[in-house]
Protein backbone atom coordinates (compact mmCIF):
# COMPACT_ATOMS: atom_id res chain seq x y z
CA UNK A 1 0.00 0.00 0.00
CA UNK A 2 1.37 3.25 -0.79
CA UNK A 3 0.48 6.98 0.19
CA UNK A 4 1.65 9.82 -1.06
CA UNK A 5 1.01 13.30 0.84
CA UNK A 6 1.87 16.22 -1.27
CA UNK A 7 2.30 20.06 -0.67
CA UNK A 8 2.41 19.87 2.78
CA UNK A 9 4.23 22.38 5.10
CA UNK A 10 6.35 19.25 6.95
CA UNK A 11 7.81 20.12 10.17
CA UNK A 12 10.00 17.34 11.81
CA UNK A 13 12.34 18.94 14.70
CA UNK A 14 14.00 15.21 14.78
CA UNK A 15 14.72 15.33 11.01
CA UNK A 16 15.38 19.22 11.54
CA UNK A 17 13.42 20.24 8.38
CA UNK A 18 10.71 22.83 7.98
CA UNK A 19 9.47 23.21 4.84
CA UNK A 20 7.30 21.98 1.70
CA UNK A 21 7.93 18.81 0.71
CA UNK A 22 5.94 15.44 -0.59
CA UNK A 23 6.20 12.55 1.51
CA UNK A 24 5.60 8.97 0.38
CA UNK A 25 4.68 5.97 2.39
CA UNK A 26 4.59 2.55 2.21
CA UNK A 27 3.97 -0.45 3.48
CA UNK A 28 2.90 1.75 7.37
CA UNK A 29 6.44 3.36 6.91
CA UNK A 30 7.45 6.36 5.65
CA UNK A 31 9.29 5.58 2.28
CA UNK A 32 10.91 9.39 1.50
CA UNK A 33 10.25 12.83 1.12
CA UNK A 34 11.54 15.40 -1.38
CA UNK A 35 10.64 19.07 -2.61
CA UNK A 36 8.66 17.26 -5.19
CA UNK A 37 8.31 13.48 -5.56
CA UNK A 38 7.30 11.83 -8.68
CA UNK A 39 5.53 8.46 -7.86
CA UNK A 40 3.54 6.36 -10.58
CA UNK A 41 1.07 4.59 -9.21
CA UNK A 42 -0.15 4.98 -5.69
CA UNK A 43 -3.29 3.86 -4.16
CA UNK A 44 -3.88 7.03 -1.98
CA UNK A 45 -3.06 10.76 -2.37
CA UNK A 46 -3.95 13.36 0.23
CA UNK A 47 -3.27 17.12 -1.19
CA UNK A 48 -2.12 19.06 1.78
CA UNK A 49 -1.77 22.18 0.14
CA UNK A 50 -1.86 24.82 2.90
CA UNK A 51 -1.83 22.19 5.73
CA UNK A 52 0.50 21.19 7.90
CA UNK A 53 2.76 17.30 8.32
CA UNK A 54 3.47 16.24 11.39
CA UNK A 55 4.73 13.64 12.92
CA UNK A 56 1.62 12.41 14.90
CA UNK A 57 1.34 13.40 18.33
CA UNK A 58 1.75 11.54 21.44
CA UNK A 59 0.27 11.55 24.83
CA UNK A 60 1.29 10.30 27.75
CA UNK A 61 -1.14 11.07 30.10
CA UNK A 62 -4.54 9.70 29.41
CA UNK A 63 -7.95 7.77 31.41
CA UNK A 64 -9.52 5.28 28.60
CA UNK A 65 -11.74 3.73 31.46
CA UNK A 66 -12.06 0.56 30.42
CA UNK A 67 -12.53 -1.85 32.16
CA UNK A 68 -15.14 -0.92 34.48
CA UNK A 69 -16.07 2.57 33.36
CA UNK A 70 -17.57 2.22 29.98
CA UNK A 71 -19.82 4.71 30.98
CA UNK A 72 -17.48 7.49 30.50
CA UNK A 73 -15.25 6.02 27.63
CA UNK A 74 -13.78 3.02 26.18
CA UNK A 75 -10.90 2.30 24.30
CA UNK A 76 -12.51 2.43 21.44
CA UNK A 77 -14.03 6.06 22.09
CA UNK A 78 -11.06 7.22 23.60
CA UNK A 79 -8.81 6.05 20.44
CA UNK A 80 -11.23 8.25 18.14
CA UNK A 81 -11.34 11.05 20.32
CA UNK A 82 -7.50 10.78 20.48
CA UNK A 83 -7.06 10.22 16.82
CA UNK A 84 -9.63 13.37 15.90
CA UNK A 85 -7.11 15.39 17.88
CA UNK A 86 -3.79 14.34 16.01
CA UNK A 87 -2.68 11.87 18.51
CA UNK A 88 -1.75 8.42 17.35
CA UNK A 89 -0.33 7.00 20.32
CA UNK A 90 -1.82 7.03 23.44
CA UNK A 91 -0.40 6.25 27.14
CA UNK A 92 -3.28 4.95 29.31
CA UNK A 93 -3.42 4.76 32.75
CA UNK A 94 -4.18 2.15 35.81
CA UNK A 95 -7.22 3.55 37.29
CA UNK A 96 -9.43 1.38 35.80
CA UNK A 97 -11.60 -1.09 37.66
CA UNK A 98 -10.28 -3.52 38.36
CA UNK A 99 -7.12 -1.64 38.48
CA UNK A 100 -4.23 -2.28 35.77
CA UNK A 101 -2.38 -4.17 38.83
CA UNK A 102 -1.57 -7.52 36.84
CA UNK A 103 -0.71 -9.22 33.80
CA UNK A 104 -4.22 -10.37 33.21
CA UNK A 105 -5.99 -6.48 33.21
CA UNK A 106 -2.83 -5.36 30.90
CA UNK A 107 -3.42 -8.04 28.21
CA UNK A 108 -7.50 -7.50 28.34
CA UNK A 109 -6.15 -3.61 27.25
CA UNK A 110 -3.65 -4.75 25.06
CA UNK A 111 -6.32 -7.01 23.16
CA UNK A 112 -9.04 -4.49 23.27
CA UNK A 113 -7.02 -1.61 21.85
CA UNK A 114 -5.72 -4.41 19.22
CA UNK A 115 -9.09 -5.42 18.38
CA UNK A 116 -11.11 -1.48 18.94
CA UNK A 117 -8.40 1.19 18.73
CA UNK A 118 -7.78 3.38 16.06
CA UNK A 119 -4.44 4.60 17.27
CA UNK A 120 -1.93 3.26 19.02
CA UNK A 121 -2.51 2.45 23.17
CA UNK A 122 0.17 1.21 25.36
CA UNK A 123 -0.85 0.95 29.33
CA UNK A 124 0.38 1.76 32.24
CA UNK A 125 0.51 -0.75 35.39
CA UNK A 126 -0.11 0.54 38.90
CA UNK A 127 2.44 0.96 41.25
CA UNK A 128 0.40 -0.80 44.16
CA UNK A 129 -2.16 -3.48 44.20
CA UNK A 130 -5.74 -1.59 43.64
CA UNK A 131 -4.06 2.14 43.92
CA UNK A 132 -3.90 1.19 47.58
CA UNK A 133 -0.61 2.35 48.63
CA UNK A 134 -0.17 -1.23 50.59
CA UNK A 135 1.66 -4.33 48.16
CA UNK A 136 3.60 -3.54 45.12
CA UNK A 137 1.74 -4.87 42.02
CA UNK A 138 3.03 -7.12 39.92
CA UNK A 139 5.29 -4.49 38.29
CA UNK A 140 7.05 -8.01 36.38
CA UNK A 141 4.56 -9.65 35.08
CA UNK A 142 2.90 -6.69 33.81
CA UNK A 143 6.00 -5.77 31.86
CA UNK A 144 6.38 -8.89 30.36
CA UNK A 145 2.76 -8.03 29.49
CA UNK A 146 3.36 -4.84 27.49
CA UNK A 147 3.21 -2.26 30.12
CA UNK A 148 5.45 1.14 29.42
CA UNK A 149 5.58 2.08 32.79
CA UNK A 150 4.03 2.48 36.54
CA UNK A 151 1.60 4.58 37.70
CA UNK A 152 -0.67 5.30 40.78
CA UNK A 153 -1.85 8.23 39.27
CA UNK A 154 -4.98 10.00 40.29
CA UNK A 155 -3.58 8.57 44.24
CA UNK A 156 -0.41 9.63 45.59
CA UNK A 157 2.37 6.52 46.81
CA UNK A 158 2.01 8.24 50.17
CA UNK A 159 4.30 5.31 51.78
CA UNK A 160 7.95 6.18 50.45
CA UNK A 161 9.39 2.94 51.42
CA UNK A 162 7.08 1.47 48.92
CA UNK A 163 7.79 4.03 46.16
CA UNK A 164 11.64 3.54 46.42
CA UNK A 165 11.30 -0.22 46.24
CA UNK A 166 9.10 0.00 43.19
CA UNK A 167 11.21 2.61 41.37
CA UNK A 168 14.39 -0.24 41.90
CA UNK A 169 11.88 -2.54 40.06
CA UNK A 170 11.15 -0.09 37.32
CA UNK A 171 14.64 0.31 36.99
CA UNK A 172 15.61 -3.11 36.98
CA UNK A 173 12.83 -3.54 34.21
CA UNK A 174 12.99 -0.52 31.85
CA UNK A 175 10.12 1.56 33.05
CA UNK A 176 9.32 5.00 33.07
CA UNK A 177 8.02 5.38 36.84
CA UNK A 178 5.31 7.80 36.56
CA UNK A 179 4.33 10.20 39.71
CA UNK A 180 1.04 11.88 41.07
CA UNK A 181 2.99 14.28 43.22
CA UNK A 182 0.19 14.72 45.92
CA UNK A 183 1.06 14.56 49.65
CA UNK A 184 -2.54 13.41 50.30
CA UNK A 185 -2.15 14.43 54.42
CA UNK A 186 -1.66 18.08 53.03
CA UNK A 187 -3.96 18.20 50.10
CA UNK A 188 -6.54 16.26 52.53
CA UNK A 189 -10.47 17.09 51.09
CA UNK A 190 -8.99 20.35 49.17
CA UNK A 191 -11.59 20.77 46.26
CA UNK A 192 -9.31 23.48 44.73
CA UNK A 193 -6.46 25.75 44.74
CA UNK A 194 -5.31 27.05 48.51
CA UNK A 195 -5.27 30.65 47.43
CA UNK A 196 -7.61 33.74 47.94
CA UNK A 197 -10.29 32.53 45.14
CA UNK A 198 -11.01 29.46 47.38
CA UNK A 199 -11.27 31.87 50.63
CA UNK A 200 -14.10 33.78 48.53
CA UNK A 201 -15.88 30.87 47.44
CA UNK A 202 -16.04 29.34 51.25
CA UNK A 203 -14.29 26.16 49.36
CA UNK A 204 -11.36 24.01 51.24
CA UNK A 205 -7.59 24.32 49.07
CA UNK A 206 -4.90 22.05 48.56
CA UNK A 207 -1.89 24.24 48.90
CA UNK A 208 1.12 24.23 46.19
CA UNK A 209 3.17 22.37 48.58
CA UNK A 210 1.36 19.22 48.57
CA UNK A 211 2.50 19.34 45.34
CA UNK A 212 6.01 19.97 45.71
CA UNK A 213 6.56 17.86 49.01
CA UNK A 214 5.94 14.70 46.89
CA UNK A 215 8.32 16.31 43.80
CA UNK A 216 11.28 16.50 46.22
CA UNK A 217 10.83 13.17 47.88
CA UNK A 218 10.31 11.10 44.76
CA UNK A 219 13.57 13.13 42.70
CA UNK A 220 15.26 12.33 45.80
CA UNK A 221 14.43 8.68 45.42
CA UNK A 222 15.20 8.99 41.48
CA UNK A 223 18.63 9.92 42.58
CA UNK A 224 19.37 6.98 45.61
CA UNK A 225 17.29 4.00 42.49
CA UNK A 226 18.38 5.75 39.57
CA UNK A 227 15.28 5.22 38.45
CA UNK A 228 13.74 7.08 35.24
CA UNK A 229 10.94 9.49 36.88
CA UNK A 230 8.54 11.28 35.16
CA UNK A 231 6.30 14.39 37.27
CA UNK A 232 3.17 13.85 35.96
CA UNK A 233 0.92 16.75 35.40
CA UNK A 234 2.89 19.51 36.73
CA UNK A 235 0.89 22.45 38.26
CA UNK A 236 3.65 24.67 40.62
CA UNK A 237 6.07 27.09 39.97
CA UNK A 238 8.21 25.15 42.95
CA UNK A 239 8.03 21.96 41.26
CA UNK A 240 9.18 23.28 38.20
CA UNK A 241 12.05 24.75 40.15
CA UNK A 242 13.11 21.47 41.68
CA UNK A 243 12.75 19.92 38.62
CA UNK A 244 15.05 22.58 36.72
CA UNK A 245 17.48 21.87 39.60
CA UNK A 246 17.35 18.27 39.65
CA UNK A 247 18.35 18.34 35.61
CA UNK A 248 20.84 20.39 36.17
CA UNK A 249 22.18 17.87 38.54
CA UNK A 250 22.03 15.11 35.69
CA UNK A 251 19.06 13.28 37.92
CA UNK A 252 16.68 11.13 35.17
CA UNK A 253 13.55 13.02 35.53
CA UNK A 254 11.23 14.12 33.01
CA UNK A 255 7.85 16.47 33.34
CA UNK A 256 4.90 16.95 32.14
CA UNK A 257 2.26 20.01 31.96
CA UNK A 258 -1.19 20.07 30.80
CA UNK A 259 -2.48 22.49 28.66
CA UNK A 260 -5.59 23.45 31.39
CA UNK A 261 -2.81 24.34 33.98
CA UNK A 262 -1.14 26.25 31.33
CA UNK A 263 -4.25 28.30 29.76
CA UNK A 264 -6.28 28.31 32.70
CA UNK A 265 -6.25 29.14 36.79
CA UNK A 266 -8.08 28.95 39.57
CA UNK A 267 -10.63 31.85 38.58
CA UNK A 268 -12.11 29.58 36.44
CA UNK A 269 -13.75 27.73 39.27
CA UNK A 270 -16.06 30.67 39.94
CA UNK A 271 -19.22 30.05 39.37
CA UNK A 272 -18.56 26.46 41.29
CA UNK A 273 -17.79 25.07 37.88
CA UNK A 274 -17.31 21.57 38.20
CA UNK A 275 -15.55 21.35 34.45
CA UNK A 276 -12.75 23.13 36.09
CA UNK A 277 -12.48 20.55 38.96
CA UNK A 278 -9.57 18.51 38.86
CA UNK A 279 -6.21 17.10 40.32
CA UNK A 280 -4.03 18.72 40.79
CA UNK A 281 -6.15 21.89 40.85
CA UNK A 282 -5.91 24.94 38.48
CA UNK A 283 -3.15 27.09 39.96
CA UNK A 284 -2.72 31.00 40.64
CA UNK A 285 -1.39 33.25 37.20
CA UNK A 286 1.87 33.04 38.51
CA UNK A 287 2.27 29.40 37.77
CA UNK A 288 0.69 29.51 35.16
CA UNK A 289 2.89 31.73 33.74
CA UNK A 290 5.68 29.75 35.05
CA UNK A 291 5.13 26.62 33.24
CA UNK A 292 4.60 28.80 30.33
CA UNK A 293 7.96 30.04 30.89
CA UNK A 294 9.31 26.31 31.45
CA UNK A 295 7.74 25.28 27.99
CA UNK A 296 9.87 28.00 26.70
CA UNK A 297 13.17 27.91 27.94
CA UNK A 298 13.20 24.16 27.23
CA UNK A 299 12.74 22.34 30.87
CA UNK A 300 9.52 21.26 30.69
CA UNK A 301 9.40 17.96 28.07
CA UNK A 302 5.90 17.35 27.41
CA UNK A 303 2.37 18.74 26.94
CA UNK A 304 -0.52 15.92 28.16
CA UNK A 305 -3.83 16.33 28.01
CA UNK A 306 -4.50 13.98 31.70
CA UNK A 307 -7.66 13.30 29.28
CA UNK A 308 -9.79 12.24 32.05
CA UNK A 309 -13.70 11.60 31.04
CA UNK A 310 -16.03 11.51 33.88
CA UNK A 311 -20.22 11.54 33.42
CA UNK A 312 -22.74 14.18 33.64
CA UNK A 313 -24.15 13.33 37.05
CA UNK A 314 -20.71 13.02 38.28
CA UNK A 315 -20.02 16.87 37.36
CA UNK A 316 -23.60 18.08 37.96
CA UNK A 317 -23.11 17.84 41.62
CA UNK A 318 -21.52 20.56 44.29
CA UNK A 319 -18.68 21.56 43.52
CA UNK A 320 -16.49 19.60 46.36
CA UNK A 321 -18.38 16.35 45.07
CA UNK A 322 -17.61 16.50 41.58
CA UNK A 323 -15.14 13.84 39.85
CA UNK A 324 -11.82 15.47 38.99
CA UNK A 325 -11.15 15.51 36.17
CA UNK A 326 -11.58 16.95 32.04
CA UNK A 327 -11.41 15.65 28.74
CA UNK A 328 -8.60 17.25 26.69
CA UNK A 329 -7.84 14.55 23.43
CA UNK A 330 -9.97 17.01 21.32
CA UNK A 331 -8.78 20.34 22.22
CA UNK A 332 -5.06 19.97 23.21
CA UNK A 333 -3.73 20.75 19.79
CA UNK A 334 -5.45 23.88 19.09
CA UNK A 335 -4.87 25.10 22.62
CA UNK A 336 -1.17 24.67 22.61
CA UNK A 337 -1.07 26.53 19.20
CA UNK A 338 -1.75 29.71 20.70
CA UNK A 339 1.96 29.37 22.28
CA UNK A 340 2.51 29.42 18.98
CA UNK A 341 0.34 32.29 17.63
CA UNK A 342 1.30 34.49 19.95
CA UNK A 343 5.20 33.93 19.41
CA UNK A 344 5.63 32.04 22.82
CA UNK A 345 7.33 28.95 21.01
CA UNK A 346 8.23 28.06 17.45
CA UNK A 347 6.07 25.17 15.43
CA UNK A 348 8.72 22.57 15.81
CA UNK A 349 9.21 23.23 19.40
CA UNK A 350 5.27 22.85 20.21
CA UNK A 351 5.97 19.41 17.85
CA UNK A 352 9.20 18.40 19.43
CA UNK A 353 6.73 18.63 23.02
CA UNK A 354 3.92 16.83 21.67
CA UNK A 355 5.73 14.23 19.54
CA UNK A 356 9.16 14.06 19.45
CA UNK A 357 9.92 14.42 23.22
CA UNK A 358 6.89 11.67 24.51
CA UNK A 359 8.33 9.10 21.56
CA UNK A 360 12.22 9.57 23.44
CA UNK A 361 10.44 9.46 26.73
CA UNK A 362 8.94 5.97 26.25
CA UNK A 363 12.05 5.02 24.20
CA UNK A 364 9.67 4.80 20.75
CA UNK A 365 12.90 4.83 18.33
CA UNK A 366 10.81 4.51 15.11
CA UNK A 367 7.54 7.43 16.31
CA UNK A 368 8.19 11.05 17.02
CA UNK A 369 9.94 11.74 13.74
CA UNK A 370 9.29 11.34 10.01
CA UNK A 371 12.66 10.45 9.12
CA UNK A 372 12.69 7.38 6.27
CA UNK A 373 11.79 3.84 7.90
CA UNK A 374 9.60 5.47 10.63
CA UNK A 375 6.60 4.21 11.45
CA UNK A 376 3.76 6.19 9.27
CA UNK A 377 2.13 7.74 12.37
CA UNK A 378 1.20 11.04 10.74
CA UNK A 379 -0.94 14.49 12.36
CA UNK A 380 -2.00 17.07 9.03
CA UNK A 381 -3.64 19.66 10.34
CA UNK A 382 -5.40 23.44 8.90
CA UNK A 383 -3.01 26.00 11.24
CA UNK A 384 -5.38 28.90 10.30
CA UNK A 385 -8.95 27.02 10.69
CA UNK A 386 -11.03 28.94 13.29
CA UNK A 387 -13.37 26.72 15.53
CA UNK A 388 -15.89 26.74 18.50
CA UNK A 389 -15.34 24.05 21.14
CA UNK A 390 -18.60 22.12 21.42
CA UNK A 391 -18.45 19.22 23.27
CA UNK A 392 -21.07 17.87 22.29
CA UNK A 393 -19.44 17.64 19.19
CA UNK A 394 -16.65 15.56 21.04
CA UNK A 395 -16.09 12.08 19.78
CA UNK A 396 -15.43 11.18 23.56
CA UNK A 397 -18.27 9.39 25.63
CA UNK A 398 -17.64 12.48 27.76
CA UNK A 399 -18.20 16.40 27.70
CA UNK A 400 -16.59 17.65 30.51
CA UNK A 401 -14.60 20.23 29.28
CA UNK A 402 -14.33 24.10 30.80
CA UNK A 403 -13.29 24.89 27.62
CA UNK A 404 -16.83 24.62 25.80
CA UNK A 405 -17.57 27.85 24.04
CA UNK A 406 -13.73 28.67 23.40
CA UNK A 407 -12.62 29.76 20.03
CA UNK A 408 -9.59 28.13 18.72
CA UNK A 409 -7.45 27.98 15.74
CA UNK A 410 -6.03 24.90 14.10
CA UNK A 411 -8.04 21.96 13.19
CA UNK A 412 -7.20 18.40 12.19
CA UNK A 413 -7.54 17.50 8.93
CA UNK A 414 -6.23 14.07 8.24
CA UNK A 415 -4.92 11.45 11.41
CA UNK A 416 -2.48 8.64 9.84
CA UNK A 417 -1.91 5.48 11.86
CA UNK A 418 0.59 3.03 10.56
CA UNK A 419 -0.18 4.68 6.65
CA UNK A 420 -3.83 4.09 7.32
CA UNK A 421 -6.16 7.35 7.53
CA UNK A 422 -7.50 6.63 10.45
CA UNK A 423 -9.64 10.23 11.31
CA UNK A 424 -10.53 12.87 7.92
CA UNK A 425 -12.30 16.58 8.54
CA UNK A 426 -12.48 17.76 5.23
O1 LIG B 1 -8.32 15.22 37.90
C1 LIG B 1 -7.86 14.08 37.80
N1 LIG B 1 -8.58 13.08 37.29
N2 LIG B 1 -6.60 13.84 38.21
C2 LIG B 1 -6.10 12.61 38.28
O2 LIG B 1 -4.96 12.47 38.63
C3 LIG B 1 -6.95 11.44 37.93
C4 LIG B 1 -8.00 11.82 36.98
C5 LIG B 1 -9.08 10.79 36.81
O3 LIG B 1 -8.78 9.60 36.75
O4 LIG B 1 -10.25 11.18 36.68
Amino acid sequence: MKMLIKNGHVVDPVAKKDGLFDLLIEDGKIKKWEKRLRVDTVDTIIDAKGLVVTPGLIDLHTHLREPGYEYKETIKTGSMAAAAGGFTTIVCMANTNPVNDNAVITEFITKRAQEEAIVNVLPIGAISKNLEGKAMADIGQMAEAGIVGISDDGRCVMDTALMRKSMQYARGFGLMVVSHAEDECLSGHGSMNEGPVATELGLSGSPNAAEELIVARDIALAELTKAKLHIAHMSSRGSLELVKAAKKRGVSVTCEVTPHHLFLTDEAVRGYNTNASVRPPLRSREDALALRRGIEDGFVDTIATDHAPHASFEKEVEFAQAAHGMVGLETSLALCLKLVQDRSIKLSQLIKLMSANPAHILGLKSKGTLKPGADADIAIFDPNEKWNVDPTKFYSKSRNTPFGGWSLKGKIKYTVVNGKIVYENI
